[in-house]
């Protein structure tokens, strides 16, 4: 597929690289391996020794806890939104199934639909947890392109399914939410066979959209992730090719509803052009760092869904700017480095 980019390439950052964080080594904890370091792209297990499956997911802090949300995968199969628990972001306690596929023949969710790139907000109004995936509705390939709501009483659900629809009648499809200082939510998704990236604001329950849903661009961009610091806001984008990875590109504005300005591919080093074989999901901010953020990626594995690979890196700050580059293992403490954070903050 063709990848539309504005054509801005920046110069390739030339400055010294961060030091890496020391081998940090494992501890046995009984059978269990107690993780004290990221290691991007390696098999991630859980604390009960599987591998974690969540992709394309998101991260919702809840007091000191994080709760990893993303698409449990077989094979192949979508089988649900799998959640897991963490306090230290490198260990993750499996939570469960929190939104099951329905066994209802011709339901929205039956079993065998895609509940794709899952995010979970919590709304202070209504005291619920609000998630909001991409739907395909069985046996239908692609063409639904749905935005599906999903509704808890706890971050670990059980998520009720409440509805799915296109948003103010476009094609929804690749997402994410994003929860701005102000209480207010919104969706920002791909829309007309991907060629547009458009947001909506979410109406105060979270459960809809509201009609304030405005394009961004139509440079035909998906997988979109998004961070504010020092006032402005930033969006990591894929292209689409699929589960094959691509070219990353990075929009900046003041405001949600733009107008975003294009500033190239935020990825630096070896295979940055193709997202280090990833794709965005989610951007983080960093526990207790203000101005600190760690990009997160699902390096598909389309032979075996289960075992696509997680991807979580810094971002880092050169003149300014958001960038991110290959690390074989870091650990929260690589943010008190000078430039692992955003000047902003
Ligand atoms: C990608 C998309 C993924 C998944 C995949 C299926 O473009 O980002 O979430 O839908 O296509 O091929």
């Amino acid at each position: 597929m063709r990848i539309h980019l504005a054509a801005v390439c920046l110069s390739f950052w030339s400055g010294v690289a961060l030091a890496q964080a020391p081998a940090a080594p494992a501890v046995a904890v009984g059978a269990n391996v107690k993780h004290t370091a990221f290691r991007p792209g390696e098999q991630w297990h859980d604390t009960e020794g599987n591998l974690i499956n969540a992709h394309g997911g998101g991260v919702l802090r809840v007091g000191k806890t994080y709760y990893w949300y993303g698409e449990k995968r077989a094979q192949q199969q979508e089988e649900g939104v799998t959640v897991y628990s963490s306090r230290d972001l490198y260990n993750w306690r499996y939570e469960g199934v929190a939104l099951q596929p329905s066994t209802q023949p011709g339901h929205d969710i039956e079993q065998g639909c895609l509940m794709e790139r899952p995010k979970v907000l919590f709304n202070k109004k209504t005291g619920k947890y609000v998630m909001w995936f991409h739907l395909e509705l069985k046996g239908k390939g692609y063409s639904a392109a749905r935005a599906g709501v999903a509704v808890a009483d706890k971050p670990t659900g059980p998520f009720r399914y409440v509805s799915s629809f296109r948003p103010n009648g476009h094609m929804s499809r690749d997402m994410t939410l994003y929860l701005d200082d102000d209480g207010r939510a919104y969706h920002i998704y791909s829309a007309r066979e991907n060629y547009d990236l458009r947001i909506a604001r979410l109406s105060d329950d979270f459960l809809t959209a509201t009609k304030q849903d405005t394009l961004l661009f139509s440079n035909h961009r998906e997988a979109p992730a998004v961070f504010k610091t020092g006032g402005r806001y930033y969006l990591i984008t894929s292209g689409c090719t699929g589960w094959d990875p691509n070219q990353a590109t990075l929009h900046v504005a003041d405001t949600l509803f733009g107008p975003w300005q294009e500033l190239g591919d935020p990825m630096r080093g070896p295979n940055a052009q193709k997202t280090f074989g990833g794709q965005s999901t989610y951007v983080l901010p960093a526990p207790g760092r203000p101005g600190s953020f760690i990009f997160l990626a699902d390096r598909w594995n389309p032979k075996d869904l289960k075992d696509s690979r997680y991807l979580w890196l810094p971002v880092q700050f050169r003149q300014g700017q958001p960038t991110i580059e290959w690390l074989d293992r870091w650990n929260l403490d690589f943010f008190a480095q000078p430039g692992a954070k955003s000047a902003g903050q």
